[in-house]
């Protein structure tokens, strides 16, 4: 059985104050059936891990190599430093603003896997890619390129994230979501066996909402979310926990 994780990217939103929403949300769901998993901004995470309680606390990018002369970076093992635990890798927003592809994913994902952390590799296409249907094909390149050798279900969770959903308010359609989901597994399977190609997580992401969060949760091969601005406060972000 997969356990169902509510993961949520604060991207370079939030500041001090903003932490006593990860600490209501800690308080409302210390007994929580589900895992959770807060991605803060990296000037955030030593103070996030004093007050997320059970919640995971994770970076939002980290470098491939474990250090030296990359100003501005930070690694997969200084993230573990500060009390980080897990990471968001291959966002559609460092592919496309910081020109990242998928061997640098997997790259930074190998580092990642041996620092110790559960990375999130995301997969998306653009709204173009779909009207000309080439999703899957997209989806596919991506995954095979992005996740390395070193992934298992414990170490490794996929997020779907259709780029054109991304804080725009539209969602894929209950159908569309499932199609890509289910593809994601058979191809992990084929890869890595049913063992570990059954056990790695998929979230969907892209404008999940309190009022949308239940559906998209009963659609085959969705393990969980990836939410952006409805992570930044607990009233948004805690209906969606309690929709898993
Ligand atoms: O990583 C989460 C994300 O890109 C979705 O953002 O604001 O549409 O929930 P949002």
């Amino acid at each position: 059985m997969r356990r169902k994780l509510a993961a949520g990217n604060w991207k370079m939103n939030g500041d001090s104050a903003t932490l006593d929403e990860l600490a209501t949300l800690a308080q409302r769901h210390a007994e929580a059936s589900v895992d959770l998993l807060i991605c803060p901004p990296a000037t955030l995470i030593s103070r996030a891990v004093s007050c997320a309680g059970p919640i995971r606390i994770g970076g939002q990018d980290c470098h491939a190599a474990p250090s030296g002369a990359h100003t501005g970076d930070i690694s997969a093992a200084q993230l573990r430093d500060a009390g980080a635990t897990a990471v968001i890798l291959g966002h559609s927003e460092r592919r496309e603003d910081h020109d990242e592809d998928s061997d640098q994913v997997r790259e930074k994902a190998r580092a990642a896997h041996a620092a110790d952390l559960l990375t999130v590799i995301c997969l998306g296409e653009s709204l173009a890619q779909r009207e000309a249907q080439n999703t899957l094909d997209i989806i596919g390149a991506q995954l095979a390129l992005s996740v390395p050798d070193s992934a298992t279900g414990e170490n490794t969770v996929i997020a779907y994230e259709p780029i054109w959903a991304i804080g725009t308010g539209l969602v894929p359609d209950t159908d569309q979501i499932g199609e890509v989901h289910d593809f994601i597994r058979a191809r992990l399977e084929r890869r890595f066996g049913a063992g570990v190609g059954r056990s790695v997580r998929l979230l969907y992401g892209g404008s999940v909402k309190p009022e949308n969060a239940a559906s998209i949760f009963a659609v085959s091969n969705v393990d969980g979310a990836l939410v952006g601005g409805a992570s930044l406060k607990a009233a948004d972000f805690s209906p969606i926990v309690s929709a898993l």
